[in-house]
């Protein structure tokens, strides 16, 4: 199944080899809304043609005058063109025969539901726009979101959208000095937030944490208050609003405002895993265009699916593949509050059952989780409704992505392994569900009209092997920059190579043209010389029937340079005696070659990362080098590192 072999590479070396193969169901072909690779073909004939006519699938105001205007790193697409994200997500739908279609069927934590047809989303959205403009908001104004994940937080985006406000939502987990300096940084002179949410049983009290940030926030003007439940807060008078009634007085109807494709959408704040976190502008026409296009065809979307994106709104995923790009397409989706394991581990499987999820999309973190739970969970249910499963945030380790395939998907389902990043708007590198054969680990090929390369050092194309993922040519969901930091952007993104977007990611291409991921470059090893990729090791470590999760650094090593730690969280039931470091090591060295053999193996019961999935790295070299913690905001779960700290130094 797999060998072990070294190839010297002038980047990164890839020793991983995935041999597993699997072609699309035939039935899942036949029915496809993409057969064949003509849709390659044609946008390999003429890129702007092909996404113009995508960017003609919309509802424009006034058709463009121009596809593209490129001057790195600044891209107009669609110049001239005029249009309202939230009349195409929900107008339109009104009057083609969607209006008593689900839009979103909700369920909170608690078990609470509501479904929202195109028609009431589109009264209640409308609505929420005079709310806005009634406080003074007006179009290119920027308005913050610190939200749970109920129904109002999508009414609200799209009513800043109606009336050409820049929405910008910090995740309602983030701490109120995390929301505090986004909300500076975006200068928001609204605030949309809840009395609180659910998770885990537990009150989210988002008002309460709002107060502390707003302390230090002298643009916010207004506070509009969800009522959720029946949670303590404090109302200041004249700056904060309960939104129920602000409704109660609110017209029903508002006239969408003409927007230029280029007019600001939004502003989604991305730390990654270091650093300050950085403003990523959208604007409207190239988003739409790409999230439209991307949702149709890779989650194959027909009009009788029930399509489930797990992630949180206050992520680009949750942007882009809940609220705009399904709602593009008229898409049923559903909308969930709480956590997986609430009140027990099978909270998603029951969900899938109970609504007939057809289509279910979620994260390599989530799939790891639900592997250490075990398979017993989602035995429980039937889920025999889903028929494409997808996966987003990070590299799924080839174990990871068996395990799904098998007990989620019943190997009955293809799974769109997608590449993408919160800069680049919408999926770049993946499969086409009905036409891509499946290497399980692999996010497969570029999307149609997007011309994703590796590169050497030096800037030379790398054919076959490891190297830096980059994106040669200017795609319509690209960021248009950083807010208010022109200079960070042309330096983070455009400045390794000239006129080519440069990702941050490492990845390979084997043989048959297919990318495998390897993580960020900054996540790369360098033992006696040979550049080797945390995820490689990762996914050896996870292959082993033991191990749940691990995650892989380098420590200075006199000899070799760096040497590889890794930390391993083992499966409930399994033991981690002392013999299974030996065992670990050995069953590194024959997946994919002894160079690539951890030093030393911790284990651990958790491992620290955001609070978006992503295992930080860097947290863990500060403890192997008993250094004093980095930047810790961004942890999901501040107690880990203790707990590391103590294992690591006994
Ligand atoms: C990683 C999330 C491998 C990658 C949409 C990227 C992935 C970063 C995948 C962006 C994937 C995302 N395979 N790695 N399918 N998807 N990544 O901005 O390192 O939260 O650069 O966007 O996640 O994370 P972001």
């Amino acid at each position: 199944m797999t060998e072990t072999k070294v190839k010297k590479t002038t980047a990164i070396s890839a020793l991983l080899e995935e041999g597993r193969r699997f072609d699309p169901p035939i039935h899942f072909t036949q029915n496809a809304n993409i057969q064949d690779h003509s849709l390659y073909e044609e946008a390999a004939k003429d890129r702007e043609r092909f996404w113009a006519k995508m960017a003609g699938e919309l509802d424009w105001f006034e058709k463009w005058q121009t596809v593209l205007d490129w001057n790195p790193p600044h891209a107009t697409w669609f110049a001239g063109g005029k249009l309202n994200a939230s009349y195409n997500c929900l107008d339109r739908h009104i009057k083609n025969g969607l209006r008593n279609k689900a839009a979103i069927i909700w369920e909170g934590e608690p078990g609470d539901q509501r479904t929202l047809t195109y028609w009431d989303l589109y009264r209640e959205v409308n609505q929420f726009a005079n709310c806005l403009k009634k406080l003074g908001v007006k179009k290119g104004d920027r308005v913050a979101f610190y939200m749970p994940m109920i129904p109002e937080l999508a009414i609200g985006l799209l009513a800043c959208a109606r009336i050409g406000a820049v929405h910008t939502v910090v995740f309602g987990g983030f701490s109120p000095d995390a929301l505090r300096d986004r909300i500076q940084d975006a200068k928001a002179k609204v605030l949309v937030t809840a009395d609180g949410g659910y998770r885990r049983g537990n009150l989210m009290p988002l008002k309460h944490d709002a107060d502390l940030a707003l302390r230090e926030t002298p643009t916010i003007e207004h506070v509009i208050i969800v009522k959720r439940g029946d949670f303590p807060l404090h109302v200041k008078e004249g700056r904060d609003h309960w939104l129920h009634r602000l409704m109660q007085e609110a017209e029903s109807y508002c006239e969408p405002e003409p927007m230029d494709a280029e007019d600001m959408l939004f502003i989604l704040y991305t730390s990654g895993t270091t650093g300050k976190p950085k403003g990523i502008v959208h604007t409207t026409g190239g988003y739409l265009t790409g999230t439209y296009a991307t949702s149709k065809y890779v989650f194959d979307l027909k009009q009788e699916d029930v399509f489930w994106c797990t992630a949180d709104i206050g992520w680009i995923t949750g942007h882009s593949y809940f609220l705009y790009g399904p709602m593009l397409n008229g898409a049923t989706q559903i909308m969930y509050e709480g956590a997986p394991d609430w009140p027990d581990r099978d909270r998603f499987w029951e969900l899938i059952e109970k609504y007939g999820v057809s289509i279910f999309y979620t994260a390599p973190t989530a799939i790891r989780a639900f592997m250490k739970w075990g398979a017993e969970w989602p035995e429980r249910h039937d889920l025999r409704s889903l028929r494409l499963l997808g996966s987003v945030g990070e590299p799924i380790n080839p174990e990871a992505w068996m395990w799904y395939h098998q007990h989620i998907g019943r190997e009955a389902c293809p799974i769109v392994d997608t590449w993408w990043q919160t800069e680049t708007g919408s999926i770049m590198i993946t499969s086409l569900p009905g036409v891509t054969s499946l290497k399980p680990g692999s996010a497969t090929v570029p999307f149609p009209g997007i011309e994703a390369e590796i590169l050497s050092e030096e800037g030379e194309r790398i054919e076959e092997g490891g190297g830096y993922l980059v994106v040669k040519s200017p795609w319509p969901s690209m960021a248009r920059g950083i807010y208010g930091d022109p200079e960070r952007f042309q330096q983070q993104y455009w400045s390794k190579y000239k006129g080519v977007y440069f990702t941050g990611d490492g990845a390979k291409r084997d043989q048959d043209g297919y990318f495998w991921i390897l993580g960020r470059v900054d996540d790369v090893i360098n033992v006696s010389g040979h550049r080797i990729s945390t995820m490689e090791v990762e996914s050896a470590l996870v292959d082993h029937h033991t191990v749940a999760e691990a995650a892989v650094i380098g420590i200075h090593h006199d000899l070799k340079g760096q040497a590889i730690a890794a930390f391993v969280t083992i499966k409930e039931g399994s033991d981690g005696n002392g013999k299974l470091e030996a065992v670990l090591r050995d069953h590194v060295a024959q997946k994919i070659g002894s160079i690539a053999k951890p030093e030393k193996i911790i284990f651990s019961a958790d491992l620290p990362k955001t609070r978006s999935g992503k295992i930080m790295r860097r947290l863990l070299r500060d403890i192997a080098e008993g250094k004093a913690l980095g930047d810790t905001t961004t942890l999901a779960d501040p107690t880990v590192l203790e707990k590391l700290k103590r294992t690591y130094e006994e």
